[in-house]
């Protein structure tokens, strides 16, 4: 099991290319079991979700061609409609096969996600939007079985703008007969791109990126090209590793608009940032100290819940105190007690932490218990003094696309080493 070993206190400076967005490409390659044909994924980034998305797509006999950043998926010999356990387990985001096997088969067995490593993360409304088209669900020995012999459309309303949510609905709704609405849909910016994908396939839809959207099923979809967008909670997590180690560093590649909320928080923090096209400089070099800054996260665009944990990190050293609340996760604080660990003043209340600012974090031995906690747990050992070390990194390779490498490349010492620790 590798392990980080990072040697923190220096500022980071240079330029660095953030990947193609993880949480779009989980939503684009189910999308393509809509249709039967070669589409092809552009800038995919190299990540071991996309990774466990591609091996569950080849269980249901989907032809995958992977090479560099360009992921072709052939969707012409679909053999199974079945998500198996094993893969579910490993990434929740699984589910995305339910609606588009159900909508262009007729019929999908889905292994019913269980908790995850901070809580409950239910998918009750996935479940009663396809009922509202007409799905008969079954849940039968921790699976999820869903018949229909033709979707039909209906009015959706969305109790809370979830994510997965819309994204299985309307990629159910594009083939059902009739006319769907989903109101209170998510806007996410890879909401947004799934039905624009969706739509080059073929489908209706009308609404994209608001919380409206209105699908007109169609008999047959098509293949199509797309290409993913830049991922704004790495380009996140990248802008506060600059910030925290009091750095200048420019990111490349990315939508400065839909980093707004953590950039217009940053620059509350103290930080000079510049907007140049696809990159954002982030100059923390002349700041005397980092103001302490509250966040409260919510859906999109407001401060994303997937940069809780990083923001965290970097209020332990504010000149003062901070309130951090996590109003789309209630438990989404596994990775306070591994900061403290490092000096950090922190408690927690519900769905909220009071972070007091200390002067300095000190290096530990410390402990990754889920994908965003790592980050935070890297932004923390690259700000400390001297030798810190991240354990159970797998969780980080999950969504970041070999974050050590782009770190180095910023200056930051730090180093992948396996490790017999667990
Ligand atoms: N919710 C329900 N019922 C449902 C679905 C969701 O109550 O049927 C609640 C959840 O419990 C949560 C809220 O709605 O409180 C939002 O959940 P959502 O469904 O939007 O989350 P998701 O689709 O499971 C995606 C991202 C997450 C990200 C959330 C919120 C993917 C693959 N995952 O999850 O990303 O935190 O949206 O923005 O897109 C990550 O990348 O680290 C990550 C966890």
């Amino acid at each position: 099991m590798d392990k980080f070993i990072i040697n923190g206190g220096l500022p980071l400076k240079g330029h660095v290319k953030i990947s193609g967005a993880k949480n779009a490409a989980l939503a684009i390659m189910p999308a393509t079991l809509l249709n039967a044909g070669q589409n092809i994924l552009y800038n995919t980034p190299q990540v071991n979700d996309v990774y466990t998305m591609n091996k569950l797509l080849n269980n249901l006999g989907v032809e995958t061609d992977y090479s560099g950043f360009t992921l072709k998926i052939n969707t012409s010999d679909i053999t199974s409609q079945v998500a198996p356990y094993e893969h579910v387990k490993k990434m929740r985001a699984s589910v995305y096969v339910l609606g588009p096997l159900l909508s262009r088969f007729g019929y999908a067995k889905v292994s019913l996600p269980g908790g995850c490593a901070w809580g409950p993360r239910p998918i009750n409304l996935h479940l009663e939007g396809l009922r509202k088209m007409g799905a008969e669900i079954e849940l039968d020995d921790g699976y999820i079985i869903a018949r229909a012999s033709k979707l039909k459309g209906a009015k959706i309303n969305l109790d809370v703008s979830s994510v997965g949510a819309t994204g299985n609905l309307m990629m159910a709704a594009t083939l059902a007969k009739g006319t769907t609405i989903i109101s209170n849909a998510a806007i996410e910016p890879e909401m947004t791109l799934l039905a624009d994908y969706l739509t080059r396939m073929g489908a209706r839809i009308s609404g994209a990126g608001t919380a409206v959207l209105e699908i007109q099923g169609v008999d047959e979809l098509y293949p199509a090209d797309i290409t993913n967008l830049p991922d704004r909670i790495e380009a996140g997590t990248i802008l506060i590793a600059g910030a925290i180690t009091r750095g200048c560093i420019t990111i490349e590649d990315v939508d400065p608009a839909h980093l707004a909320s953590v950039i217009s928080r940053l620059e509350e923090s103290g930080a000079k940032i510049s907007i140049k096209g696809y990159s954002v400089n982030i100059d923390m070099t002349d700041i005397q100290y980092i103001n302490p800054c509250d966040i409260h996260t919510s859906i999109y665009p407001g401060f994303p819940t997937d940069m809780q944990a990083q923001w965290t990190a970097y209020m332990c050293l504010a000149e003062g105190s901070s309130v951090v609340t996590d109003s789309i996760y209630v438990d989404r604080f596994k990775h306070v007690p591994e900061l403290i660990r490092m000096g950090a003043n922190i408690q927690i209340h519900e769905n909220s932490v009071t972070v007091k600012g200390v002067k300095k974090l000190k290096s530990a031995k410390v402990m990754s218990t889920d994908l965003r906690a790592s980050a935070s747990l890297v932004l923390a050992g690259l700000a400390a003094e001297g030798h810190t070390e991240v354990l159970r990194i797998y969780h980080i390779d999950r969504g970041y696309q070999r974050i050590e490498e782009k770190l180095i490349s910023l200056g930051a010492r730090i180093e992948r080493v396996t490790s017999t620790e667990y």
